[in-house]
């Protein structure tokens, strides 16, 4: 069984930690997000993918090659432009052979894949769009569908008063080859503007495969911390690096942990990583490799990537650092606030409210404070 996997876009939404790192190569607690989902695939029966790249291609050929340290066959292959979502399928369609799951790089979701295949085939179906529940339907797709399920009408980021379901388009299809006959070649083209409402039209049947799976869209700060939390407090499934050491702090490798440092788990603490005295890191947290952690600091809710140093008696709470930064002693970030790669900021600085510094900034003593 074949997949394409939509990696191609800008991640504009999670920036500035997309600006040198695409989007489904982030890590999620210390691992690439796309080699879990290759895995998960592989481990569904899905051993040959194909992943549409663009921004930032050359990445993903370092980090995956030809996938055969994952026990799978990859195919990268590399669009000339950015095609859009059906189009990027559509540049690849000369290696498709059959039913094909298409998935976005950017969602989280434990859905059963045999089960939607098993359902794609029992209706014959041509075009299979897994749906999700959700709260808020405002800022989605909607996709409403018949007693049989088969789609009748898609409705983008609707006002309340036309919400007619809650369902929204999950971000996995299965899509029969032959359907790529309707997408231009050589443009840019999306499944939700261009070839789902032209399928509406021809009358192919296209059905919705609803299901109360796990989902989270990984592709906005707020959802990317809430991912991490739902990781570690086990609402998904999820293989953590390192060994438990104490009730839910797992470390990997080599970490050196001070005796007089509190750690409250779920916390998942990268390898070579130091924290020093006195600091507290309090779950759901995650510290990436190599990261040193100085005295008296104070984390909670925290998400850091590889080669941070955060500096005597720092609080960071709920936001998320890139790598390589080095924070100056008594900054206080929180709130959401995002900051990119290799930036210096200087002491008692105070990033709040969803603040995002973009990679290389470097911000003086007390620069942002009140
Ligand atoms: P934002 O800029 O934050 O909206 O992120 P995005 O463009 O990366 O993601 P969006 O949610 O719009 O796209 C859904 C999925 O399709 C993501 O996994 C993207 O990587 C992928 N994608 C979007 N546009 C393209 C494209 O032109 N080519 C390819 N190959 N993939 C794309």
């Amino acid at each position: 069984m074949k997949a394409v996997i939509l990696v191609g876009g800008l991640g504009t939404r999670l920036r500035p930690l997309t600006c040198n790192t695409p989007k489904p190569m982030i890590p999620l607690v210390n691992q690439p997000f796309i080699e879990w989902m290759l895995l998960r695939l592989r481990d569904q029966g899905i051993d040959e993918v194909i992943l549409a790249v663009q921004y930032l291609a050359d990445r993903f050929y370092a980090i995956l090659g030809d996938g055969s340290r994952l026990g799978m066959k990859l195919h990268i292959v590399e669009e000339p432009e950015p095609r859009g979502t059906a189009g990027a399928v559509k540049n690849v369609e000369h290696l498709l052979d059959g039913p094909t799951f298409v998935f976005n790089g950017d969602v989280m979701t434990d859905l059963d894949l045999q089960a939607m295949l098993a359902y794609h085939r029992e209706r014959q179906s041509k075009i299979t769009i897994a749906l999700t529940p959700v709260e808020d339907p405002t800022q989605f797709g909607l996709v409403e569908m018949d007693a049989n399920h088969q789609v009748t009408r898609f409705l983008e980021k609707p006002r309340v008063e036309e919400i007619t379901t809650n369902l929204i388009n999950a971000g996995t299809y299965i899509i029969e080859p032959e359907m790529f006959r309707y997408v231009p070649p050589n443009q840019f083209y999306m499944f939700e503007r261009g070839l789902f409402p032209v399928v509406l039209q021809t009358r192919d049947p296209m059905y919705g495969f609803p299901s109360r799976a796990y989902w989270t869209d990984i592709g906005k700060p707020q959802t990317y911390l809430d991912v991490h939390h739902d990781i570690l407090i086990g609402k998904v499934k999820f293989d953590f690096h390192g060994h438990e050491i104490a009730n839910r702090v797992w470390v990997a490798g080599e970490a050196s942990i001070h005796p007089s440092a509190q750690i409250v788990g779920p916390v998942v603490i990268g390898d070579g990583t130091v924290v020093e005295r006195g600091a507290r890191i309090i779950g759901p947290s995650v510290l990436g490799p190599r990261c040193h952690i100085g005295p008296e600091a104070s984390l909670e809710g925290a998400v850091l990537w590889e080669n941070n140093v955060i500096g005597e008696g720092v609080t960071i709470r709920n936001s998320v650092l890139g790598r390589g930064n080095t924070i100056g002693a008594k900054c206080f970030i929180s709130d959401g606030a995002i900051i990119g790669d290799d930036c210096g900021i200087g002491p008692e600085n105070r990033l709040e409210r969803g603040i995002r510094i973009w990679p290389g900034t470097t911000l003086g003593e007390q620069a942002i404070s009140f």
